[in-house]
């Protein structure tokens, strides 16, 4: 197995298996693109074909051919293991049923669950009442009922034990993970019996748990309108876009989302010819389905029964889609009570809505001067409050400034006094950590010292050889990088970068990946590579200098206070030929000359 899964890696190159899904282009060395894992405008995803491996910038997803098909694709290493096998033409060694996953097996589970459900709702006695709901009073076209799986579950203790137990030997613990049912007194009993169902698919199909809504009836008030399959190692509420498997190439084409509720507000809307819309299956927009989202999409239109500004947990969903890069506008619909309503009784009108929303944060501001009178003093107060901690959430300040100017000017009041109030405000209500890069939180000498192996790894690994070099080189990263390298260049003659990174210790592979990878570091043309180098040592040097002068001078005061004269005039002296030793520097460098082996 270890042997086949070198084989795999080896018939695998990143770079193509990677530009199947997004676009790359050539970056000298490497590759770049936008990256799939947060938006982004500029692209700050880097593949490095010598590594095999890809990282990004921004958000510092990284890893090799499996971890991209795990990240992007959902697939868990079996199944990455699989795929990479067939695509590489590379033959598996049998895998038994025992060794698949345990992921794969309720994903198994579920698809013939959901296809047994299907079969009853269209060929069973019990499935007429059902059928006849979804048809009638829910107004679905059977084609539509197809699309979408729907089935039904019998209020019987017999029927799934016979068909997934007795018929297809499924074992009943499996069944239970997989969220179906539980065994009871010799009976399996179906979480969702008497409910209609809505298969539950991720985006590449699979049925990863399900919906069961009540029939109208007697019984209908007593228990909750929807039951669903409850967290299992495929299902996660939070990550799942309902519909998302049928509509993701419409919703790419339009680079755009409709984002409703629930299941039959997305039916409806596909039915009605909507068919750019995913459910999120509650009111709160979470941070994973915004994720999964923006790889389809850079807009989403939200259309929620949820009252967007009042609850809380809906708003910070819908600003913080926005804060991930998702521009977010919100539809209202004036008549209709959900998507669905509207879909099914005025879809022209729905549609106009849709193409009438507005952007977030103009929803949230208008939203808060319709409820309060912007003319008393008592309503401007009311407006303040409740306006301030919206504006201070907008972390864009140019955008800022605009709803500051606007609101400032329907309050009649100027935006030095919105200003203040939002400064005030501070950072009470933003919970958003910023995709801050590594690179803020790296210090200077860092940067310097990394960019300075940079460049030394990519285009001259003989300057890295240098004592002067490993003088320089100080903070512990950058310091046990270049010991590696010295040590491996006393033991091979030429440098090979993917052999050297991985052979390095585990906990400098990233930073190591780094340097290889980071897009500032390439150069076009190679006259300019001495240029760069120079002018980074340069910089390493001066900074070396003024640190010593810093420390110099926090010396000489405290010599100073306590008169001792000899040490003074000695640290004095030390000082001055530091201070020349810069300037010198500083000549030199305007003169070209830097790469001595002096400072
Ligand atoms: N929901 C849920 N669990 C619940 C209630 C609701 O998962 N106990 C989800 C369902 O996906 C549901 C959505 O939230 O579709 C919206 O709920 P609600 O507005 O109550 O239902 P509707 O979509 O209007 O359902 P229907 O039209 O069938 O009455
Ligand atoms: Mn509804």
């Amino acid at each position: 197995m270890a042997d086949q899964i070198e084989e795999i890696k080896q018939k695998t190159d990143i770079v193509s298996l990677i530009g199947e899904y997004i676009e790359v282009k050539k970056a000298g060395r490497n590759y770049k693109a936008i990256c799939p894992f947060h938006s982004e405008k500029t692209p700050s995803f880097m593949i490095s074909p010598e590594l095999q491996i890809y990282k990004c910038f921004g958000c510092q997803a990284g890893g090799d051919c499996f971890a991209f098909l795990k990240e992007y694709e959902g697939m868990e290493f079996g199944e990455a293991l699989k795929f990479l096998a067939d695509r590489a033409g590379v033959k598996l060694e049998r895998i038994s049923r025992t060794d698949t996953s345990e992921k794969e097996k309720i994903i198994e589970i579920n698809n013939l669950t959901s296809r047994f459900y299907q079969y009853l709702l269209f060929n069973s006695s019990f499935g007429k009442v059902a059928l006849d709901y979804l048809l009638r009073e829910r107004g679905l076209k059977l084609t539509t009922i197809r699309e979408f799986g729907l089935g039904f579950s019998p209020d019987s203790p017999i029927g799934l034990k016979k068909f997934l137990i007795d018929k297809k030997k499924f074992d009943p613990r499996d069944i239970e993970r997989a969220g179906i049912g539980y065994p009871k007194g010799g009976y399996f009993i179906d979480r969702l019996r008497g409910r209609v169902i809505f298969p539950l698919l991720d985006h590449r199909g699979n049925t990863v748990g399900f919906a069961g809504r009540v029939l109208p009836g007697p019984n209908e008030k007593e228990t909750a309108k929807y039951i669903n399959t409850p967290e299992t190692p495929v299902y996660h509420k939070g990550n799942l876009l309902y519909a998302l498997n049928l509509t993701r190439q419409n919703i790419k084409r339009k680079n755009i989302a409709i984002v409703v509720e629930g299941e039959l507000d997305a039916i409806s809307s596909w039915q009605a010819g909507i068919k750019n819309v995913v459910a999120i299956k509650g009111s709160a927009l979470t941070e994973d389905q915004v994720r999964l989202l923006s790889r389809f999409c850079k807009k989403a239109i939200l259309c929620l029964d949820s009252d967007i500004a009042g609850d809380a947990a809906a708003r910070r969903g819908v600003i913080t889609a926005q804060e991930q890069g998702l521009e977010v506008k919100v539809a209202r619909l004036k008549d209709f009570k959900d998507p669905d309503d509207a879909a099914r009784k005025n879809p022209e009108g729905y549609k106009e809505s849709l193409i009438n929303a507005v952007g977030i944060w103009d929803f949230l501001v208008t939203e808060v001067f319709e409820r309060f009178d912007a003319k008393s003093g008592e309503g401007k107060a009311k407006i303040s409050r409740e306006v301030v901690p919206v504006l201070s959430l907008i972390s864009d300040k140019i955008v800022q400034d605009h709803y500051v100017n606007l609101v400032a000017k329907r309050l009649e009041v100027s935006s030095v006094a919105v200003l203040e109030q939002i400064s005030k405000q501070g950072k009470k209500e933003s919970s958003f950590t910023e995709v801050s890069e590594d690179k803020e939180k790296r210090g200077r000498r860092e940067l310097l010292e990394e960019r300075l192996l940079s460049l030394g790894f990519r285009y001259n690994t003989e300057i890295l050889l240098k004592k002067s070099i490993s003088d320089l080189v100080k903070t512990p990263l950058s310091k046990r990088i270049l010991d590696e390298y010295l040590t491996y260049s006393s033991k091979s003659a030429k440098f090979n970068v993917s052999e050297f990174g991985m052979a390095l210790p585990k906990e400098l592979f990233d930073g190591f990946a780094r340097m290889v990878l980071s897009e500032e570091s390439e150069i076009n043309n190679q006259d300019e590579v001495p240029i760069e180098i120079g002018a980074v040592l340069y910089e390493l040097k001066t900074l070396s200098l003024k640190e010593k002068l810093v420390k110099l001078s926090g010396e000489i005061g405290s010599l100073e206070e306590r008169g001792e004269k000899e040490k003074l005039a000695k640290l004095e002296e030390e000082f001055k030929n530091l201070t020349e030793k810069l300037h010198s520097l500083e000549e030199k460098t305007k003169q070209g000359i830097i790469l001595g082996d002096d400072a």
